[in-house]
């Protein structure tokens, strides 16, 4: 397979949304394997999203969040349940959307250029599978439709593992 990332021209977070919607398609496709997958979809969006310092995933292993593909700077490996924006992300199965994380109670500091957080948790057939994770260096970097655009991609990169 050959996948060339297209230089992503949007005039709105719609537009852009839309398109990596369709890359996303495009990239995963043929493949299902778990960290092949997590790997160049961690390189889609760290390279067609603005503003980010940090994105990727973890994934439960042994009842706690274990780092996986990432792109940025190396990162915390281990992750409680329950525990920072990722740990509350897989408890509560819900997306957390932290516009400031020095105002979160027990934000992981894993980056210091971190100011905003975006974690979608990742259920795969009932079971918490992990969490995506997105940091940017600014604050309030991300609203609802940011939250609404990585659900979507979300559910693109769990169906390719099917
Ligand atoms: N800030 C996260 C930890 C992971 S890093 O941001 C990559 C948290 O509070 O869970």
């Amino acid at each position: 397979m050959t996948f060339e990332m297209k230089k992503i021209r949007a005039a709105g977070k719609g537009e852009l949304y839309a398109e990596l919607l369709s890359q996303a398609r495009g990239l995963l496709h043929d493949e299902h394997d778990l960290v092949a997958n997590a790997a160049n979809f961690s390189a889609l969006l760290y390279h067609g999203l603005p503003d980010l310092n940090w994105v990727g995933f973890y994934f439960m292993k042994g009842g706690e969040l274990l780092v996986g593909p990432f792109q940025g700077k190396p990162a915390c490996v281990h992750i409680a349940l329950g525990k920072g924006v990722c740990g509350t992300a897989a408890e509560t199965r819900q997306t957390q959307l932290v516009p400031d994380v020095n105002k979160f109670p027990g934000h992981i500091f894993c980056d210091g250029d971190s100011l905003s957080e975006l974690v979608v948790p990742l259920i795969d057939g009932g079971k918490v599978l992990g969490v995506l994770d997105l940091d940017s260096p600014k604050l309030a970097r991300f609203d609802q439709e940011d939250k609404a655009g990585l659900e979507a991609l979300a559910r693109v990169f769990l169906e390719s593992l099917q």
